[in-house]
């Protein structure tokens, strides 16, 4: 353990070593796994945590994918779509409680109205906190020309989990017109047009196996990307996917999902990597025991309780009855009651992403 651990602060670990360190299941090893990545974590990001107020601002997606709650198909979600001045409030409230930065999330669509409504919320925000609100996008697959307009109006962070990077499993989680090749071409022009890039997968599907998880770690790897997202998948009762029977227990695929963190952040070392709200879903600690695994960012929900129970893309989606600032004042506490601070009025970009935008100056 502790020669494969030194490999990784090397940066020559192999193949194997990786599928070891995620393998361990003894508690002893996986202590050791967890504490040497919170060391990496506090060495190269400090013991800091950035935060994203994320405003799930529409359910609404025309795609439909066979493990998300709001896919098409799923006729039991009563769909939304929150107002401009809905979102530009939420937005100013952040700002206001120092949040930094935020995320605008949705369900997947592209066409032309919607282009021009996103765009517009972003030029909105940018003029009422002049410029200072960081806006990260989490908006699925779309054109080189909508992302570069979106850029343009001020986002500058952008969101678009793989899923896998396993191309048959990414087939058999998604219907066929749904393209593995074009998720990868996204994430390549994502960094083109200059966004810092964030990917992800998620942890315990069926069919996934330790070495697709390795596989995940070095795509991350080999595409320089700038955040992860991963968390566990939890099913959704009315998904296609429900019914499929899983290899490993919720707590297997949370103690998983720790350990696929703590490897990003051995072999990644500083990169920005979120503690996401499906680790909350499964233990009400999860995301400080996130925090502790090596994930230095934590996206607290922001958006309106009337909306957020429609927003259920997994089962027991936590704080779906609290406001946003019982969700601040209650994080705040959390945060501190293990050690850490919280970087508040800073946007907490990766110091990745900043050293790869330097490289690509001289
Ligand atoms: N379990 C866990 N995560 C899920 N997501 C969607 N459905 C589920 C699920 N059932 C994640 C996907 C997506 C992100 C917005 O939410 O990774 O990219
Ligand atoms: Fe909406 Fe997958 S179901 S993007």
């Amino acid at each position: 353990m502790h020669t494969i651990i030194k490999r990784c602060h090397q940066g020559n670990y192999t193949f194997e070593d990786l599928k070891y360190l995620l393998s361990v299941t003894s508690e002893e090893q996986t202590q050791l796994l967890l504490n040497e990545a919170y060391q990496v974590k506090c060495a190269e990001v400090k013991p800091i945590v950035n935060l994203r107020g994320i405003i799930e601002f529409s359910n609404i997606c025309h795609k439909d994918c066979h493990y998300c709650g709001i896919r098409k198909s799923n006729e039991f979600v009563t769909r939304f779509f929150m107002q401009k001045d809905e979102i530009l409030e939420s937005a100013k409230w952040a700002f206001k409680k120092g949040y930094g930065s935020i995320v605008l999330q949705s369900g997947e669509r592209c066409d032309l109205s919607y282009v021009d409504f996103v765009e517009d919320c972003l030029y909105a925000i940018k003029e009422i906190t002049k410029g200072k609100l960081g806006v990260t996008l989490s908006l699925g697959e779309q054109t080189y020309q909508t992302y570069n307009r979106w850029f343009k109006a001020g986002a500058h962070r952008y969101l678009l989990r793989l899923e896998t990077s396993n191309e048959s499993l990414y087939n058999q989680l998604h219907p066929d017109d749904h393209s593995f090749l074009n998720r990868k071409k996204c994430l390549d022009v994502l960094r083109k047009v200059g966004y810092q890039v964030g990917t992800g997968v998620m942890i315990g599907l069926p069919g996934q196996n330790i070495d697709s998880l390795v596989q995940d770690v070095l795509f991350f790897k080999d595409n320089d990307i700038d955040m992860i997202g991963m968390g566990p998948y939890i099913k959704h009762p009315d998904t296609p996917m429900a019914s499929l029977d899983l290899n490993l227990d919720v707590q297997q695929r949370f103690d998983l999902a720790l350990k696929m963190i703590a490897v990003c952040r051995l072999v990644l070392r500083d990169v920005n990597i979120a503690a996401t709200t499906a680790l909350q879903a499964i233990d009400a600690m999860g995301r400080e025991k996130g925090i502790k695994a090596g994930a230095n960012v934590i996206m607290p929900n922001l958006s309106d309780i009337k909306y957020r129970d429609k927003y259920y893309l997994y089962a027991g989606k936590p704080c779906t009855d609290e406001n946003a600032s019982q969700c601040r004042d209650c994080l705040e506490n959390r945060i501190l009651s293990i050690g850490e601070t919280i970087n508040y009025n800073h946007w907490g970009d990766s110091p990745h992403f900043k050293k790869r935008q330097a490289s690509c100056l001289y």
